[in-house]
């Protein structure tokens, strides 16, 4: 066995954000530990949606620890199944957010861990075990890179908005998403693909992006993400007046987001 998964016990914690932040640090630890290894890989939905026996391994290890400190509580992980609780809490997990980086050894990939409360997300944590960035955030609470409170992008005119966006899996949707990046493209400012959409979210918090867009996202990707760019002040949306969800999740500053929410919705972006 090339990886145990083992990582010091944790003590108790006091809040849902705290234990959120604590076990990303453990998961952050655990990936360092074990990005070089030779690690297997295995293909999901379509032969490019991948998973490692790492992202296995450190989702297992999170599981573990919300399983003996919280063992009330619902967890949803994107390599395992369900498991249901009866406290109100459901946790959403991405062990690896990014992992096709992860693979490559691009720098861009994360921890994600979020806390729903009686169906609203209320803590978050997204880390990124390679640069060391501790992006957190409770509701109503502010949010945070580390100790730094977080002010949410600069404003400034879509003509010059660097706008984030990402690409599902499946070909087709990948060609309509890319006909709407061809018609934005000439609109805005410039487009990046960065590769983890939680990393994406948090950038927006952090005011290193201007906004960012995608659809079919599943709530690992985005529900600690969104948590950390709304409590930054961004507004977050799933265009014509619905909440952000896998179906779409829009984030841009409160100048520029009716402008751009409005474009993306005549480009019919959630509609791919
Ligand atoms: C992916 C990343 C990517 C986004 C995809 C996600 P994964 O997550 O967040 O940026 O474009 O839609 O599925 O598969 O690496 O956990």
């Amino acid at each position: 066995m090339w990886c145990d998964g083992s990582v010091t016990p944790l003590p108790p914690t006091t809040t849902l954000t705290e234990l959120a932040t604590q076990l990303a640090l453990g998961a952050g630890e655990l990936i360092r530990t074990h990005r070089h290894d030779h690690f297997a890989i295995d293909t999901k939905s379509t032969p490019t949606d991948v998973v490692t026996e790492v992202d296995r391994t450190v989702e297992a290890y999170i599981r573990g620890e919300l399983a003996r400190q919280r063992p009330d509580d619902a967890v949803v992980g994107e390599e395992a199944d369900d498991r249901e609780g009866t406290s109100g809490v459901r946790w959403f997990v991405d062990p690896i957010d990014g992992t096709v980086n992860f693979v490559l050894g691009l720098p861009q990939y994360a921890v994600s861990i979020a806390a729903e409360l009686d169906g609203r997300i209320v803590a978050g944590c997204v880390h990124n075990p390679i640069s060391g960035e501790l992006f957190h955030a409770s509701l109503g609470g502010g949010a945070f890179a580390g100790d730094e409170r977080l002010g949410g992008p600069r404003q400034v005119a879509l003509a010059r908005a660097v706008v984030g966006t990402g690409f599902g899996y499946d070909a087709a949707r990948r060609a309509r998403q890319v006909a709407v990046v061809a018609t934005l493209l000439p609109r805005i400012g410039d487009i990046r693909r960065i590769g983890s959409a939680a990393l994406d979210l948090c950038a927006v918090a952090a005011g290193r992006l201007d906004a960012y867009f995608e659809v079919g996202l599943n709530p690992w990707d985005w529900s600690a993400g969104v948590l950390i760019a709304s409590e930054a002040g961004a507004t977050v949306s799933g265009l014509r007046g619905r909440p952000p969800s896998g179906t779409m999740t829009a984030v841009a500053g409160p100048g520029l987001a009716p402008e751009l929410f409005a474009l993306l919705e005549e480009l019919g972006a959630d509609d791919v």
